[in-house]
């Protein structure tokens, strides 16, 4: 097939695949890492990348403008709920990257406040800040396993660079207190975000959300808890 309409063609595959939910069909799962396979060699800005990839993104000031202004409403949005289910103020942040959320969430204090990226070059920026209280520290969002349990755990425009989101979600939900929740960030022209969102949604109760809009961009703050935890 010609490399054009080799790329069309999968690009309707993955449309379909968003918008559909084809990964609960019979052999859906095949297909799913297929589209998985072919957005990674495209470099889709929105699947998962290679750690070396990260690091390279970093390095060049690629994430630089997410702490602008005009993302600035967002990042508010999801302290705003980081701070109403604050229980005993334990905070895990996953994809954390160099800090922009920690930037503006510390002042309103924490008994313990955890991030983790799997690029090295975003969190030796954020390492200056560990103590007795604060932990950042490389790691794979999608094997790692968060060290005793927390209040609220956050991904915010991580979730969906994750090769198992949702998979990843449920097992982030068994490290919550009782009456903890999950806060996941989601931009929504991304077709990839949205279906992971809508998926996430099947299996954790929605407790509130909220839409942030700036221009023609727009998140998601979607406050999740497990399905089986009271909405208290
Ligand atoms: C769009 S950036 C958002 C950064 C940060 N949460 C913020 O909004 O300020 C996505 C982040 O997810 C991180 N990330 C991607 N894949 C990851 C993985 N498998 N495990 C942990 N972090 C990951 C990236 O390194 C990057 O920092």
């Amino acid at each position: 097939m010609p490399a054009t309409l080799k790329y069309h063609f999968w690009r309707r595959v993955r449309a379909a695949h968003y918008a559909f939910g084809l990964a609960r069909l019979p052999f859906g799962r095949v297909l799913e890492r297929a589209v998985g396979q072919w957005e990674r060699a495209q470099g889709f800005g929105d699947s998962p990348k290679e750690k070396a990839t990260w690091d390279a993104e970093y390095g060049d000031g690629r994430w630089a403008y997410i702490a602008q202004l005009h993302e600035n409403s967002r990042y508010w949005t999801i302290i705003g709920y980081m701070d109403a289910f604050r229980g005993g103020g334990e905070y895990l942040d996953v994809g954390c990257g160099d800090g922009v959320l920690f930037s503006r969430f510390k002042a309103l204090g924490y008994q313990r406040y955890v991030g983790i990226d799997i690029s090295e070059v975003a969190i030796r920026q954020l390492q200056c800040h560990n103590d007795d209280r604060t932990h950042f520290a490389q790691g794979d969002g999608d094997v790692h396993e968060p060290d005793g349990l927390f209040d609220v755990i956050v991904f915010n425009e991580s979730l969906y660079y994750l090769k198992d989101p949702v998979g990843s979600l449920e097992r982030y939900a068994r490290s919550l207190k009782p009456g903890g929740c999950i806060i996941v960030s989601t931009y929504t022209n991304s077709r990839r975000s949205l279906a992971v969102l809508r998926e996430a949604k099947t299996k954790l109760t929605v407790v509130d959300e909220a839409k942030t809009s700036q221009g023609s961009m727009s998140w998601l703050c979607t406050v999740l808890k497990p399905a089986n935890a009271g909405m208290a």
